[in-house]
């Protein structure tokens, strides 16, 4: 078993991730509506990996004793005004789970639960990854988006990426 409130936040952050998925999946939706399908096909990968890492924090939660709450999955709702927009408000989500993920650790700390901590360490490092993926694809976009060989170049790039589940997990 863990402690109440490190359950809780753990539970919360299913929910938190399977959104992120819906909200990645939401992106997708913008840019393939746009023509853009390698934007659309980068976020859907993005999607599946958020799926993947609310099913760990389940499975954690499982093998702890815990019992897993789903709660309701909120509506995307941003509307977007041009191609930059998703970007940014992807690096400013990554932004945000980062320190939802950061309060975990905090409380798991002040806890002294090291068994979450060394789960939580996998996240860390991952959180790290997805801001920087984040940051270089507003920043790429800046660079070569503003015309449309740039744009297509771009779009070719983004296609290429592979969904590749973790061999490596957090520790359980
Ligand atoms: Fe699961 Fe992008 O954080």
């Amino acid at each position: 078993m863990l402690h109440k409130k490190i359950a809780e936040l753990l539970n919360q952050q299913v929910n938190k991730e399977l959104y992120s998925a819906y909200l990645y999946l939401d992106f997708a939706n913008y840019y393939a509506d746009e023509g853009l399908d390698g934007f659309a096909h980068w976020y859907e990968v993005q999607a599946q990996e958020e799926r993947d890492h609310a099913f760990m924090i389940r499975r954690y939660l499982l093998n702890s004793g815990e019992k897993v709450e789903f709660l309701p999955i909120d509506k995307p709702d941003k509307v977007f005004k041009d191609h930059m927009g998703p970007l940014e408000a992807g690096y400013a989500h990554e932004q945000y789970v980062t320190g939802l993920i950061t309060d975990i650790y905090h409380e798991a700390f002040g806890q002294k639960d090291y068994k979450t901590m060394q789960f939580l360490d996998w996240f860390i490092k991952e959180q790290g990854e997805e801001e920087t993926n984040a940051d270089d694809m507003v920043k790429k976009m800046k660079l070569f988006g503003g015309d449309a060989k740039g744009l297509y170049a771009l779009n070719q790039e983004l296609a290429g990426r592979v969904y590749a589940p973790s061999a490596t997990g957090p520790a359980m």
